[in-house]
């Protein structure tokens, strides 16, 4: 069973529904437009609309991840700590959570243009990066663009949101303070600056101290 939290249009979700290896699979995203693509194009996820860092599917899971910088969507101190408490307590004791996160800004000044399509809808994706004065937060500039492939008509979003950096240190201890045990954290092969955490919940200490 696995769990993704900010799963988009189910890129990821699609990805494991081909491999068959999983029997239960959940898509959360907190926005409905996103998830509507997933649902054209991911037969078997089951897919909520809620926020990662407030929510309860009801089950815990073998693996949760999150990919593609969901965590560094979480701004501040306390929505990181919402964030990993809320996927502890989806992980079930020995489970494992997956995810990336910005450790330095090289990971996000890439801007790029991507396509999504979908038997009804295409969207186009473009990002713009604007460094912010501080040095740790990014925004970033999204513009959405979906087209109707039967009729033509168009809607346009543009929605700008802040990426956070974080070094691996200060990762590795609030993954600790979350209760997560037996903790990875390691460059990705891609983008330098993007890092990818591999954190345990741990089982239950089966022996008593004599
Ligand atoms: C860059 S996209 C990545 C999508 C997907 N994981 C992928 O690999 O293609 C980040 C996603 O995180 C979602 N997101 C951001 N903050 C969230 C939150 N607090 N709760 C749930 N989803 C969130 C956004 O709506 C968006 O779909």
């Amino acid at each position: 069973m696995v769990l993704e939290f900010g799963c988009g249009t189910g890129r990821l979700l699609a990805l494991l529904e081909a491999n068959g290896a999983f029997d239960r699979l959940v898509g959360v995203d907190v926005h409905a437009e996103v998830l509507e693509f997933a649902a054209d194009r991911v037969a078997r996820a089951e897919l909520v609309r809620a926020d990662a860092t407030d929510c309860s599917v009801g089950t815990s899971f073998d693996a949760v991840c999150a990919f593609e910088y969901v965590a560094a969507h979480m701004r501040t101190d306390a929505e990181l700590r919402a964030f990993l408490d809320t996927a502890y307590a989806h992980c079930r004791p020995g489970g494992v959570f997956v995810f990336d996160a910005v450790s330095k800004p090289g990971a996000v000044r890439e801007e790029s243009i991507g396509v999504y399509r979908s038997p009804g809808y295409r969207l186009e994706r473009a990002v713009d990066v604007i460094p912010v004065p501080n040095g740790s937060v990014f925004d970033l500039r999204v513009d959405y663009r979906a087209t109707n492939r039967e009729t033509g008509e168009q809607a346009v979003v543009s929605e700008r949101t802040a990426i956070r950096t974080i070094g691996v240190d200060d990762l590795r201890k609030r993954l600790a303070a979350a209760g997560f045990a037996d903790v990875d954290i390691g460059p990705t092969a891609g983008e330098a600056g993007a890092i990818v955490a591999v954190a345990h919940r741990p089982e239950p200490n089966r022996y008593k101290p004599v």
